[in-house]
């Protein structure tokens, strides 16, 4: 089976978040069953400078306002087969894949991922001149969105499956951009790319794929909620409805692993936690938090509304008056930075912030804590409080989405359903109750460190999926709108 899986982060080299460690662990425990996924990527700064010897493979002319680029081929220090979109004009730029150093969007977005896009789209018709197309096209987010479309309006049937790790960032553009991006007017229809007038990235991989795939079996349901499904729950439900709609699990990388994660100053395993102890030492140390017998509580986000950073605010002094601490990690939104730093500011001894982005710095923090916050307002999966788990620390979190699928309550961690500062508190409460009671403390981190989360279980689930779409597409004659892809297909030509 051979499959692209087209992604706009991976973390050996560029990574927001989430998304960047799943592009790294999922394909790499896809090749261990024995499928051929090469994994397509933006040749971002960074990648440049650490992949080495990057050989030209395919030359990708231009359509309408998006760029030419070369495809070159490298690979992953483990062997794992990378297919980079070199565009230096696209991509070449100091910044996150996103954004601009000072947290705005890059302002022509629309075309570097519609640019991702149509390379995948090309490579996965055979279009692109290349030795090698895959049996499926794999995609993730809005920046693959456009790939399902551009396959369908070129009339190709490759199989296509979106995951949706976050329905809330949807790539949003102006109805003016149709032509720079090669789209056929007849898809500016509520049954095609349009959303609330404007062109939808996301909506548009929702719309084209064959199946559409969440990170966890509890998003799915939620992304077909009026309350959680970001105005696009009619479509989601419809696809619900028609079996295409599932939720797979994320993993975390074996890397992960308290005996021997090179960033951390001391290892321990579940039988002898002193290493744990002397972590949260040099952490306290370090963020020049007082002594403390109480208990720490970690932070390690993305400091964005999602993440229910003001709930945590809105805790902190009680959590602090009950005798615990909270080391706080993250980057972000300016005003949440400026809110936690008043919070730090306000309370020493026994609160620090670190603001920024830093590896070895949330492995340490995870692994120093006895309970980590996570109140998010919704979580696809999370991946935090799986890392928290396997390093003993147990995850106080709202139930919801990926979070109530991976923690067992009152076993590995704890789960609060009332989104408030209460909730966080009184789910606090019960973590302070633990902590004062040695042997449920002890059965709790036994519990959440025995769970191993690795990749090869949610690797077994997408193969299964690979295997019936790749089964069950390609005979398939008749797409459900053929007659539009049909005109679409012509405009497409003449839009290029
Ligand atoms: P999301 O993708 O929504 O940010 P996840 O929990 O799925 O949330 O994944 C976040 C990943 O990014 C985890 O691997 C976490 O350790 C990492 N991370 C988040 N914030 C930081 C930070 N400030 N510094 C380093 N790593 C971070
Ligand atoms: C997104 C989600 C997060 C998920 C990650 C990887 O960033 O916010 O919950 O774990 O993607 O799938």
């Amino acid at each position: 089976m051979k499959v692209l899986f087209a992604t706009s982060e991976f973390t050996d080299f560029a990574k927001a978040g989430g998304l960047g460690d799943v592009s790294a662990g999922l394909p790499r425990a896809l090749r261990y069953r024995d499928i051929d996924v090469r994994v397509l990527l933006p040749a971002y700064p960074e990648v440049i400078a650490k992949a080495s010897d990057i050989t030209i493979v395919a030359h990708l002319p231009g359509r309408a306002g998006i760029e030419p680029c070369c495809i070159g081929q490298t690979f992953t220090h483990d062997g794992l087969p990378l297919f980079l979109v070199l565009e230096p004009s696209l991509y070449q730029r100091i910044g996150s894949p996103y954004a601009a150093p000072d947290g705005h969007d890059w302002p022509d977005n629309d075309v570097r991922f519609a640019r991702l896009s149509l390379a995948a789209a090309e490579i996965a018709a055979g279009t692109a001149g290349m030795n090698w197309a895959p049996d499926l096209l794999h995609v993730n987010d809005w920046p693959g969105g456009m790939a399902p479309a551009y396959l369908r309006w070129q009339g190709a049937r490759i199989p296509t499956l979106l995951t949706i790790h976050n329905i809330a960032y949807q790539g949003l553009y102006h109805r003016d951009r149709m032509q720079t991006l090669a789209i056929p007017e007849s898809a500016f229809d509520v049954n095609g790319v349009e959303f609330h007038d404007r062109i939808s990235f996301l909506k548009a991989g929702l719309f084209y794929a064959d199946h559409v795939c969440t990170v966890s079996p509890t998003y799915a349901h939620e992304i077909t909620t009026e309350a959680l499904g970001g105005g696009l729950h009619g479509l989601t439900s419809g696809i619900a409805a028609e079996g295409r709609l599932s939720g797979i699990v994320n993993g975390i990388d074996e890397t992960w692993d308290p005996s021997r994660d090179p960033h951390l100053p001391h290892h321990f395993e579940a039988d002898d936690l002193s290493g744990k102890q002397s972590n949260a030492d040099l952490v306290r140390t370090g963020l020049c938090l007082r002594h403390s017998d109480g208990p720490l509580f970690g932070v390690v986000s993305r400091l964005v509304h999602q993440k229910g950073l003001d709930i945590v605010a809105e805790t902190a002094r009680d959590i602090v008056y009950e005798g615990g601490q909270i080391a706080i990690l993250g980057l972000g939104d300016p005003d949440t930075e400026h809110m936690l730093s008043r919070l730090a500011r306000s309370h020493r001894d026994d609160i620090g912030l670190l603001i920024g982005f830093n590896e070895s710095m949330a492995r340490r923090i995870v692994a120093a804590s006895d309970f980590c916050l996570m109140p998010s307002r919704f979580e696809p999966c999370g991946l935090t409080q799986m890392q928290a788990q396997r390093y003993g620390t147990l995850p106080i979190a709202h139930r919801t989405g990926g979070l109530a699928d991976t923690i067992q309550d009152g076993e590995t961690g704890f789960l609060f359903s009332e989104l408030s500062g209460e909730g966080l508190l009184a789910a606090c409460r019960r973590a302070f109750d633990a902590y004062d009671d040695p042997e449920v403390l002890s059965e709790m981190r036994q519990a959440a460190m025995a769970r191993s989360f690795l990749w090869s279980g949610a690797a077994e689930e997408y193969a299964r999926l690979y295997a019936n779409l790749i089964g069950q597409c390609l005979p398939q004659a008749v797409p459900v709108t053929r007659r539009r892809t049909r005109r679409a297909t012509d405009e497409l030509a003449t839009a290029a």
